[in-house]
């Protein structure tokens, strides 16, 4: 079985969508409810809706996506008359919605909204998009992060976890990771794209999307080894109530399950989901099943965490 448990919410099966790939509208988001995903994450909501940043802004390559969206998105309203209506209909499903203020009066105004409706499921809170030109990603500024957090915990009391850039250094999974434990947080996911690279065009000697130059996030198979660290590192160091939810480059069984082995409780799949549609959850289930068979694991708890070092 490829059940899993994050704060006592049950979810059937470990893989979900990662929030931004075909979650933005409410056909999307059926999609996603009709399908054999455990869960659904929103498209990161801003206060009202944003067109995004001029196209071409997505850009398939071989080994995975680049992207610079610019939050578009239908705004938070939006989001929660969707949760709230599926909640209404299936009070026992967990699901994730996601929100991606551009300030912290912004973030702090959709919680207290969110506080102050009927919402019971999770919010992730992304503290990382790179593609908002003039808005850094606040997870790589570890006092920000903590007066952010500070802020949303002094009122906020339903399930909350952070959606968190990719870190490359040892010394900032500490800092970072020293900021979260403070803070009563449901859980992390990592990772969010590895910001801010570029693609060239040889051919055309140019650059391959529209906003900001050309720079952009990168998602898929590239980016497994960056998230599979994020995922450990993150593991090891947060308190055990918070939960780790792995991101990046899954694309197969055999990509889940490192993804487990390295620590993560759930699982979200972006690049790949976007090229594959629902029936990735199909495929991805079938292949972790006949891994887990083979080895002998009979549930995730055998094997989560568990990543040998020699
Ligand atoms: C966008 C990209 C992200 O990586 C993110 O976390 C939020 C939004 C975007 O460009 O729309």
């Amino acid at each position: 079985t490829l059940a899993t448990t994050i704060a006592d919410r049950h979810f059937k099966t470990c893989l979900m969508n990662a929030a931004g790939v075909r979650c933005q509208s409410d056909r999307d988001l059926n999609a996603l409810i009709n399908s054999n995903a455990g869960a659904y994450v929103t498209k990161s909501a801003t206060p009202a809706y944003r067109a995004g940043n001029p196209e071409p802004r997505m850009k398939m390559i071989p080994q995975g996506s680049f992207n610079s969206m610019g939050l578009p998105n239908n705004g938070l309203d939006y989001y929660l008359d969707f949760v709230l209506k599926d909640q209404a209909k299936r009070p026992d499903a967990t699901n994730f919605l996601s929100i991606a203020g551009t300030s912290l009066a912004d973030n702090l105004a959709m919680l207290h909204q969110i506080q102050d409706s009927a919402y019971n499921g999770f919010v992730e809170l992304n503290l990382s998009c790179p593609n908002v030109p003039g808005h850094p990603q606040q997870g790589y500024d570890f006092d920000a992060t903590k007066e952010t957090l500070t802020a949303v915990f002094d009122f906020y009391t339903k399930p909350l976890g952070v959606k968190l850039p990719p870190y490359f250094d040892l010394a900032h999974f500490d800092q970072i990771a020293a900021v979260l434990n403070q803070f009563p947080l449901t859980f992390v996911t990592t990772i969010n794209s590895v910001g801010n690279g570029l693609i060239v065009n040889y051919e055309t000697e140019t650059v391959a999307i529209k906003p900001k130059g050309g720079f952009g996030g990168l998602g898929g198979a590239s980016v497994k080894p960056t998230a599979l660290a994020n995922v450990r590192a993150l593991s090891q160091r947060l308190n055990p109530s918070i939960a780790v939810i792995g991101v990046g480059g899954i694309m197969s069984g055999r990509d889940a399950f490192e993804h487990i082995l390295c620590g993560a409780s759930m699982l979200q799949i972006g690049t790949q989901f976007g090229y594959e549609g629902t029936k990735i959850f199909d495929r991805v289930a079938h292949e972790l099943d006949d891994i887990m068979a083979l080895k002998g694991y009979a549930s995730l708890d055998d094997f989560r965490g568990k990543l040998k070092t020699i």
